[in-house]
Formats: structure tokens, C-alpha cells, sequence
């Protein structure tokens, strides 16, 4: 028990952006005793301990796919989740920080969902609306089947993945740090959203075949989560393509709007943003120099390519600025042979490369 709590503990320190106080770690009463949490947090944190610990484990997800997409990139997403400061470095309400809180979202919905399926969180477990008692027979071919088949009959079956637990929950605990009501708010309200029906959008359905040696008789299918990396890359291309919005006042509050271009005529109508788009409220600084007010830290000293395109190059990475190049040697197993027995004998073989680093 204590190793549950400690183990939760941390995960909460670390969604709650503090830092860890050890005295907490024996504590019993953890959720009362966690400073920080809004009060709806606090009370699903009582609820539910365990989906604490996936949620933990889904922003984690959604760091490393963030640092994966945006790899080499000026922002390349490091310093969001480095340090215990998940918002406050977002200072900018930019496309980056659009994409953060969107990926955030989507790994905390993946995350429980998985976790709920593996049956370590006891208030959900697999889908019940796709459960074999209830759908019959049917001679549809299930939907991620593919068209092109002949029509088998198959029959809802196995664990299908509740990700309508797992978006509710995440929906709960993100959304309830934005309490401002403010233009920031609702753009990352919109965002988490994003975020986290796109799990739901992904889900793929896996089907069994059973019958005499494969003849596929009947079929049994179940949803099923797709790989993180497909989340990761369907929210890279809505950062591609990203709108701008602002906040206007309507009869229920606030509202965001599509910004138009100066050159673009102008409508009196105004037009939302889509709910699956991303959406930003500022341009994004150049993230080439470091500055804290911005929360950039800038690229010198970063290493970049000097033959790719793109991002990584070093005449973007480095802003301009030029680089530095340096031969790296170093030695490396080589000629490995295999002597009766039983070694590996291997030479050691110089290598050298260069290494080309911003100024
Ligand atoms: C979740 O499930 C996995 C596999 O079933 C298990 O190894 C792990 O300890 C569980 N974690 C928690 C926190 O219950
Ligand atoms: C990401 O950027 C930061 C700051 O520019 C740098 O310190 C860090 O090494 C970079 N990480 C990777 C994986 O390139
Ligand atoms: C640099 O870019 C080229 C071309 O895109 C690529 O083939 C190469 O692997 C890259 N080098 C490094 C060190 O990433």
C-alpha cells in the first residue's frame, strides 16, 4: 500500500507542477494533503487513486511523443516537461503550446483507457456496448475490416477499449485547472479537447478469425487502441495546420473566433473553429534566442545538420547565426569473431565524424 502511494505520489507532484515534499510520502489522507489541486480534482483524486497513476503514466506518453515529433526542431519540446512546470513555461498562447496541451490530453485519455483495459483501475474496465452478449450475429463486415472483403459474419467479442471512460476522466482532471474563463483558458479547453477525441477517432477494430484450421467461420472483433505514434502524427499535421483565433464576448461569455487575414474579405459573420482543428491565440517567437520571459532558451549550442532541409538544418536551427565544427574520434568494437569456445574477440576500429553545433 505504501508503495501504491508513493508511487502515486509522485505522478501527482509532477501533474500538479510541484515539487516533491517527502513528508507527504507516508501520508494517508494524500489527496486532502496534496497542495494545489482545485477542489474537482481533489475530489476525483479521493474517487479514484488508481487512474491517477495511468494519468501519470499518459503524460509521459504524451512528453516523449511531443519530444519525438518535434526532435531537432528550435522548439523541440524539452523544456515543457523537463521541469515541473507544465503551464507556466507556455507563457506564449502559440501553435507549440497548442500542440502541447493537445498531445498532454491525448496521452492522459490513452493512458487511462489502457489502464482500464488491463483491469488496473477498478471503476472501468472494457467496453460494455461492444460486449459479445449483446450484438448478435451480423453479417456486416466490421468497420476497420476493410470493404474489399467478402462479407463474414462476425460478432463483437473480447476487450473492447472503454475510451469513453478514459476522454471523461482526462476531461476531468485537465479541463479543471482552467478556471480563468479567460481567452488562454478556452484555447486550452479547446485544444485538450482536440487532443483527446482523437484517441477516440483512432481507435481501430482487431478482429479473430475462428473456424477449421483458419477457414474463418465466424469472426470475433473488439476495439482496440492504435500505437501512440499514430496520435503523435495525425496532432503534427493539425499543428501544420493550426488557426488562429481570438475571443469575442457572446451572450453565454466568452467565445473564440476565427481570425481572419487582413486581406480577406470581410464577412460579418463570424466563423468557429473546428472542433478537431487546433487553435493558437499568438504568433510564436522565433525560439532562437533565450529569453525567460518568453520561456525559449534559444539554440546555441544545439546540433544540427549541415546537409538536411528542413527544420534541422543548420541554417534554421541556428537562426543565421553559423556554425561550429568539430572532428569527433572515437573507438568502436570491430572484426568481431566468434573462437571456439565460447568468446567474442573483437578489434577496436577508430572512427571520426564531425559534429556541427550552433553558434
Ligand atoms: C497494471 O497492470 C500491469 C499488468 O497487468 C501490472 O504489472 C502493474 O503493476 C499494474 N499497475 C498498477 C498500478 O496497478
Ligand atoms: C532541446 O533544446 C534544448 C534547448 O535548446 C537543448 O538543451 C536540448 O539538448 C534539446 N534536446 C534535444 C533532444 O535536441
Ligand atoms: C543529416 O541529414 C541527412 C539528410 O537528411 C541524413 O541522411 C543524415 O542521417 C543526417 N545526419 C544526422 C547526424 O542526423
Amino acid at each position: 500500500m505504501w508503495k501504491i502511494h508513493n508511487k502515486l505520489l509522485i505522478y501527482l507532484l509532477w501533474i500538479m507542477e510541484i515539487r516533491l515534499v517527502s513528508s507527504f510520502v507516508q501520508s494517508s489522507k494524500l489527496c486532502g494533503r496534496i497542495p494545489g489541486l482545485t477542489p474537482p480534482q481533489r475530489q476525483l483524486c479521493g474517487e479514484t487513486p488508481d487512474a491517477l497513476i495511468a494519468l501519470g503514466e499518459g503524460y509521459q506518453l504524451g512528453a516523449h511523443e511531443c519530444q519525438y515529433q518535434f526532435r531537432g526542431h528550435r522548439w523541440n519540446c524539452t523544456q515543457v516537461w523537463q521541469r515541473n512546470v507544465f503551464a507556466h513555461v507556455m507563457h506564449i498562447a502559440s501553435r507549440e503550446a497548442a500542440y502541447a496541451y493537445a498531445i498532454a490530453s491525448a496521452g492522459a485519455a490513452y493512458a487511462v483507457t489502457a489502464a482500464c483495459a488491463r483491469g488496473n483501475i477498478t471503476m472501468c474496465g472494457c467496453d460494455v456496448r461492444h460486449k459479445a452478449a449483446e450484438t448478435t450475429a451480423s453479417t456486416k463486415v466490421a468497420a476497420a475490416g476493410g470493404a474489399s472483403q467478402p462479407a463474414e459474419p462476425w460478432k463483437w467479442g473480447g476487450c473492447s477499449a472503454d475510451v469513453d471512460f478514459g476522454m471523461r476522466f482526462a476531461r476531468k482532471f485537465m479541463d479543471a485547472r482552467e478556471l480563468e474563463h479567460d481567452a488562454r483558458s478556452l484555447m486550452n479547453l479547446h485544444n485538450n479537447r482536440a487532443g483527446r477525441t482523437l484517441v477516440k477517432k483512432l481507435l481501430r477494430t482487431d478482429c479473430k478469425c475462428h473456424g477449421v484450421s483458419g477457414s474463418c467461420v465466424m469472426k470475433t472483433c473488439w476495439k482496440s487502441l492504435p500505437p501512440f505514434r499514430l496520435i503523435g502524427d495525425r496532432l503534427m499535421q493539425k499543428y501544420h495546420k493550426a488557426k488562429t483565433v481570438h475571443a469575442i464576448r457572446g451572450k453565454r461569455g466568452l467565445k473564440l473566433v476565427l481570425s481572419r487575414r487582413k486581406h480577406a474579405a470581410q464577412k460579418s459573420q463570424p466563423s468557429w473553429p473546428k472542433r478537431m482543428e487546433l487553435v493558437y491565440l499568438q504568433p510564436s517567437p522565433n525560439y532562437c534566442e533565450r529569453s525567460v520571459q518568453m520561456g525559449t532558451l534559444g539554440t546555441v549550442g544545439r546540433l544540427c545538420n549541415h546537409t538536411a532541409h528542413g527544420p534541422q538544418s543548420c541554417d534554421l536551427l541556428c537562426c543565421g547565426r553559423g556554425y561550429n565544427t568539430q572532428q569527433i574520434r572515437r573507438s568502436r568494437q570491430c572484426r568481431c569473431q566468434f573462437r571456439w569456445c565460447c568468446q567474442v574477440e573483437c578489434d577496436a576500429c577508430e572512427e571520426s565524424y564531425e559534429e556541427f553545433t550552433c553558434k
